[in-house]
């Protein structure tokens, strides 16, 4: 297989159908040593490592994106369009923008408002909403019900800053577009998956607040995160 600038694979044959992507590669080897079995590593190229593995017979893939919308772009968009990727499920973190978010919560991205120009200047789209892949969506709100794990469901900001002193955001967008939390790549994710014909969908959990100054565990912490990662799994197989 001809390698892509940024993805290089051992074995044409290594990736599965699915891949999860966290945006830390670390997070995506931790994904792999614990819930898959006979685990490949498949990229390493700058480090942004990928692994292949099983999970309950299937094959499955998990690959870091980096940070923000430019990263995620570059990933998603070489493996859908250049791996044959059939579909890409982001399991990252998120800032609350609501009280109904609380700390911990796992949410599952319905659709993503930015104001970030990756889908115009890459595909001329005009639209500032980008919705999710409708059978990912549901996959992943059904692997919920079925383990039984609360999740909210809605639209959150994929913000092109993390740092920001200009304007109000919480009345400027968490209100305006009714998001419930922010993160930075879901928005140029599902751009690419909706040009090339693919699937995406997005599971978070919400790390910090905008909101309220709650205080959590790491056992807290680690438990959200094992439940994202149960729903995350089971809408992959
Ligand atoms: N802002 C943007 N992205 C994030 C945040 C945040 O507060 N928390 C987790 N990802």
């Amino acid at each position: 297989m001809i390698p892509t600038p940024h993805i290089e694979l051992t074995d044409p044959n290594l990736l599965g159908k699915t891949v999860l992507m966290p945006g830390d590669p670390l997070r995506a080897e931790y994904i792999a040593n614990t819930y898959l079995d006979n685990v490949v590593k498949i990229n390493h190229i700058r480090n942004m490592f990928g692994f292949t593995g099983s999970y309950k017979g299937k094959k499955i893939t998990v690959m870091g994106s980096g940070m923000g919308m430019p990263s995620i772009g570059i990933y998603s968009y070489e493996l859908f369009a250049f791996y044959n990727i059939e579909q890409i499920i982001r399991i990252g973190s998120c800032g609350s923008y609501s009280e109904s978010a609380k700390l911990y919560d796992v949410i599952v991205v319905e659709d993503a408002f930015s104001e970030s120009s990756f889908a115009k200047t890459a595909f001329g789209y005009e639209e500032n909403i980008i919705g999710s892949s409708q059978s990912t969506l549901h996959d992943l709100i059904h692997a919920a019900d079925q383990l039984q794990y609360p999740i909210l469901k809605g639209r959150i900001h994929s913000s092109d800053v993390f740092y920001r002193s200009n304007g109000n955001v919480m009345k400027d967008v968490a209100q305006k577009y009714d998001c419930l939390a922010v993160e930075m790549e879901s928005f140029a994710l599902f751009a690419n998956a909706k040009k090339l014909g693919k699937k995406a969908g997005c599971i978070l959990t919400v790390s910090d607040s905008l909101v309220t100054n709650e205080a959590t565990t790491a056992q807290e912490r680690q438990n959200s995160f094992n439940k994202m990662m149960e729903i995350a799994l089971e809408a992959a197989i």
